[in-house]
């Protein structure tokens, strides 16, 4: 290994989904003195989806912010991407390090390849294999021109396998669970803040396009939740997405609409609640962390490991299969997770260590 001392990482962050997963790796950057230089795309800009997880997990300023903000997937891939080049094109880092599958990772990865720059993806090889879903083209793109890929589970490690790139690939586990751990102890100190009935209550998340962006599909969802309302009061933190499609429907008054939540907060609540009915990713490998059921509204997983080993049902966005399932989860004691190897709260201190060893 040559000095470290003379070598540069560059870390990108764009949306919510990242800012938990690069807190713990510039954490261990630090730690062991790797230089390293934070990229914030400004896919995310609310306060409430962007700064306060800065503050609360104690994440420095960003190096840049390339203000993109929202627009289409194109223009804000674009935006992201001709933003970005002159940046990374300056300063030419060691390696470029992506998280997860948003448009920033895909944006900033892009750029990366084409001026020769190394890349390492955390979270590679999740597959949906859904299309559709713009997430499942992102994973794909990124992890086909990374040069190094951390994986999450085996069932990531078999998909880059069948798609011929496991050369490049180590299961070094979840940096969701490294910040999970390092953090809820002090979240479940702090006081909640929302009127809940601890432990009496589901949680609920939901921001996917192909859920709410759909009259149908949201119709569905929503009456499936004001029936589960009649049993179980409904806390709902809501997407900005999401709230402006809700007003063209009728909410039972045991369904609670509030912003969306910080970090804390967020393990906090899920760790209180009864259930958890979500169309997010990284919120079924919490619940499984936490031993909490969790219903997926969606008709795929790219984390099957939470299925197979953990509390999480794929229950789709039917009005009857979610509520069929609902009562069986209400019914059942509860299930016990049995956590995959590597969800120790140790994968970034792998991720920087492999890292190192390359440059
Ligand atoms: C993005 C990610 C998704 C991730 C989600 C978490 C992609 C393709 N999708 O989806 O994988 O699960 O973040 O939240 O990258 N908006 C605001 N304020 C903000 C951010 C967004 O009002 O700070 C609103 C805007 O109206 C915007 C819409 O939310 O048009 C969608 O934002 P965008 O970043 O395009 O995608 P997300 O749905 O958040």
């Amino acid at each position: 290994m040559s000095n470290i001392s003379d070598k540069v990482a560059m870390v990108v962050a764009g949306a919510r989904p990242n800012f938990m997963k690069i807190a713990p790796i510039l954490q261990e950057m630090d730690r062991v003195g790797l230089t390293n230089v934070l990229i914030h795309t400004g896919q995310h800009y609310d306060s409430k989806m962007s700064d306060d997880f800065f503050e609360e997990l104690q994440i420095k300023m960003p190096d840049f912010n390339l203000n993109v903000g929202s627009d289409s997937h194109a223009r804000q891939t674009a935006k992201i991407m001709e933003l970005f080049e002159p940046i990374i094109t300056q300063s030419m880092p060691d390696i470029l390090v992506v998280v997860g599958d948003v448009n920033s990772t895909l944006a900033t990865a892009l750029v990366a390849s084409k001026i020769g720059v190394k890349i390492a993806h955390v979270e590679a090889g999740l597959r949906s294999f859904d299309r559709a879903m713009p997430e499942e083209i992102n994973r794909i793109v990124v992890d086909h021109i990374s040069e190094k890929l951390f994986a999450t589970s085996p069932d990531a490690l078999i998909n880059l396998r069948n798609e011929g790139i496991d050369d490049k690939a180590e299961m070094v586990g979840n940096v969701m669970v490294d910040t999970l751990l390092n953090n809820i102890n002090r979240a479940l100190e702090r006081p909640i803040t929302h009127s809940i009935d601890k432990g009496n209550f589901g949680l609920v998340t939901l921001h996917r396009p192909s859920n709410v962006d759909n009259p149908n599909i949201l119709g569905e969802i929503i009456s499936a939740l004001n029936v589960i309302s009649q049993s179980l009061n409904i806390l709902f933190p809501c997407h900005p997405r999401t709230r402006k499609q809700l007003n063209n429907f009728q909410l039972s008054d045991a369904i609670t609409i509030i912003e969306p939540v910080s970090y804390m907060d967020c393990i906090a609540l899920e760790a209180n609640s009864k259930l958890v009915l979500t169309d997010s990713g990284g919120i079924q490998e919490e619940t499984t962390v936490l031993g909490i059921p969790c219903l997926t509204l969606r008709e795929t997983t790219e984390r099957p490991i939470t299925v197979t080993n953990g509390t999480n049902f794929i229950v789709g966005t039917k009005k009857d299969n979610i509520l069929a399932t609902f009562e069986q989860v209400m019914n059942k004691p509860r299930l016990q997770a049995k956590l995959p190897e590597f969800w120790d709260g140790k994968a970034s201190q792998r991720i920087v260590s492999s890292i190192l060893r390359s440059l």
